[in-house]
């Protein structure tokens, strides 16, 4: 036997304790290196999860089909196992974590016969940051460490950098299909009962099990389950923010320069937003994130965000060169394509990619597919696994340690009707409020009815870690903070309003770069705004709508507030917000009593 990568004991042990509970037939250390790399796509491409694309067109690329089972997040099979239920709140699945651990230790008895079990050390944040947070993930899943290399800084580096005493995150995987001797591998292995599959945080310990699913953020364990659930407890205690939030920098013709960090749920436009090509001529946005944002208070008494990832898990349909070219660009290679179309000259596409369909291909459940058989071609949630650092418009400071300074925070979703394209919280507490009201239309980012409004604080319904009433109280109590008083100012927007008729009202993508205007210049003070009860809107000619073709009804609609509309709005929100019973911070109370009584 060679000699191991590490000399971290607790590390040793664990995988070795890992190895006798799981029964891998042998175990490997990712070193992340491009032999690594190449080797286990190779052996994907063997088995055939993987299909090579054309090296002339996308070089070291791969497209991937998942079981037609295992296509999004499971979040009726998430759990937080936290020692209490009441700390778990009323927005997520509790489990008692000592029977958890019972059922999870017998599932996983054996799980990985037949297969490797692969060691994944990771960062999320930069090696040298003071606040990155190492994690191991253990899987049997050679897709997972592909992915893991985009999504992760991952590697020997992170086991240097560990050394011999460091603490990290214990992330055990599997897919949850052992093979019996001799038995045949099929392309996407996992555990097709829906009732099987568990996706477990201990956030005590802390650690994660994820058992039964391959895909997303289900089984990259970096992202959802570290970076947010269980990372959101530990900012909790420790007075920071983990939150899921693209970063963009925007620069204006004279080159003043604002960072905005935005919270929208899954599936409704951080990734878009966050590398976008603003209409507006000479304006300029830089992408530093598009999914999850680290936050602390700097010495300044501004709050400063990282972005812990360094790759993009986006939602590939609807990716066009007309929507968001800057993804599309990122595209060109050392990519993973999943549940998309793979077209007979070995390329990709997927519906709206703005480009004419093949005259066939093979659909995302490798079935023979042609534009006119009826079905999409693509799967509503399938996804590219990019390199942020082939993004074009990347911020150069996208790996600063210490993160970028955010001038605004924007809440959003999809709503069809009622909220504005934008408006401003009043202040800090307003804008809690906001957050915390947030709603919106269900996506296909996770397995359930899609298109009905659910309410979504601050866009971590999913991902928060903890009780989401403490969640609000850690907010609210930035606005006190004794060093934080320059905190970014807050916005709302909906990109998403629709007309009777059912098309959208606002063009959305680069033209949003309109909105994101107003909203720098409010935060320097020069944007002019008028009340209304919900909040601060534009004023008359304050949006830019220079070149834009918009009709002035449409306009007129996208910047309505209508009471009786938003009485209902608060009415819906009162009885959501009960739901948190005594955990529901006055101030939230407060906010919601105020919005009543302006609305009168
Ligand atoms: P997650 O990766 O699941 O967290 O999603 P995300 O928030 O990054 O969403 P993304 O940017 O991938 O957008 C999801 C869908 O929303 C895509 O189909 C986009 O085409 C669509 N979308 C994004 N921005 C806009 C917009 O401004 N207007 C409209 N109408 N659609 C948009
Ligand atoms: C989301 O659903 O918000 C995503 C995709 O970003 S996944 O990584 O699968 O959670
Ligand atoms: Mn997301």
């Amino acid at each position: 036997m060679s000699a191991l990568p590490t000399a971290n004991r607790k590390l040793i042990e664990w995988v070795e304790q890992a190895a006798k509970l799981c029964k891998p037939d042998r175990v490997h250390w990712c070193d992340g290196s491009e032999a690594e790399n190449a080797a286990l796509c190779e052996l994907m491409v063997k088995g055939g999860t993987f299909t090579k694309l054309d090296e002339a067109k996308r070089p070291n690329c791969y497209v991937a089909r998942s079981h037609p089972s295992d296509v999004a997040r499971v979040e009726d099979r998430t759990f937080i196992c936290c020692e209490r239920e009441e700390d778990a709140g009323p927005t997520n699945h509790w489990a008692d974590p000592v029977e958890m651990k019972k059922t999870l230790e017998g599932l996983f008895d054996g799980c990985m016969a037949g297969r490797t079990l692969y060691v994944i050390p990771f960062s999320m944040g930069p090696l040298e940051s003071p606040i990155r947070k190492i994690g191991i993930e253990i899987t049997d899943s050679a897709y997972v460490v592909v992915n893991m290399r985009i999504m992760t800084r991952m590697g020997q580096a992170v086991l240097d950098n560990l050394g011999p005493d460091g603490d990290f995150i214990p992330c055990l995987h599997s897919v949850g299909a052992p093979l019996k001797p001799g038995q045949q591998d099929v392309p996407w292995p996992c555990e097709p009962d829906p009732a099987k599959k568990y996706i477990v945080h201990f956030p005590s310990e802390p650690s994660i099990w994820s058992y039964g699913s391959g895909y997303g953020g289900n089984a990259l364990l970096g992202k959802k389950c570290l970076a947010l659930r269980i990372a959101s407890c530990v900012a909790k205690r420790e007075g920071w923010l983990a939150e899921h939030m693209l970063i963009l920098r925007l620069t204006s013709p004279e080159g003043e320069k604002h960072y905005v960090a935005a919270a929208f749920p899954s599936a409704c436009g951080k990734t878009n937003l966050a590398m976008m090509k603003p209409s507006l001529p000479g304006w300029q946005v830089h992408c530093v994130g598009d999914d999850i944002a680290w936050m602390r208070v700097g010495d300044d008494g501004r709050l400063y965000a990282m972005n812990p990832e360094t790759g993009f898990f986006g939602v590939a349909p609807g990716t066009s060169e007309q929507s968001n070219p800057n993804a599309l660009a990122c595209l060109d290679k050392n990519c993973v394509f999943t549940n998309v179309v793979l077209t007979p000259d070995g390329d990709i596409w997927w519906e709206d990619m703005g480009v004419p369909p093949p005259a066939k291909g093979l659909d995302w459940k490798g079935e023979e597919w042609t534009p006119d058989c009826g079905r999409k071609g693509a799967h509503p949630n399938a996804r590219f696994t990019a390199p942020a650092a082939q993004c074009p418009v990347i911020d150069p400071e996208w790996q600063n340690p210490a993160g970028v300074p955010i001038s605004a925070f924007l809440f959003g979703g999809r709503r069809a009707a009622t909220v504005p394209l934008v408006a401003e919280a009043f202040d800090w507490q307003h804008g809690v409020f906001m957050g915390a009201s947030a709603g919106s239309e269900t996506t296909a980012a996770a397995l359930h009815q899609a298109g009905v409004l659910r309410r979504d604080p601050f866009a971590m319904l999913p991902f928060c870690g903890y009780h989401i009433g403490d969640y609000l109280a850690h907010w609210l109590q930035f606005g006190k903070h004794p060093k934080a008083d320059k905190l970014p100012k807050v916005f709302f927007v909906n990109w998403f309003r629709k007309a009777e008729d059912g098309r959208w009202l606002w063009p959305g993508f680069g033209e949003n770069s309109r909105v994101l205007k107003w909203v720098c210049e409010r935060v320097s003070g020069k944007g002019k705004a008028v009340e209304s009860p919900i909040g601060l809107l534009p004023a008359p000619d304050a949006l830019d709508l220079s070149g834009l073709d918009l009709p002035a009804e449409d306009m007129a609609e996208l910047l309505k507030v209508d009471r009786e509309e938003w009485k209902k709005e608060a009415a819906d929100a009162e009885e959501y917000f009960h739901k948190f019973g005594a955990k529901l911070p006055p101030a939230i109370e407060q906010e919601l009593q105020a919005l009543k009584k302006r609305l009168a």
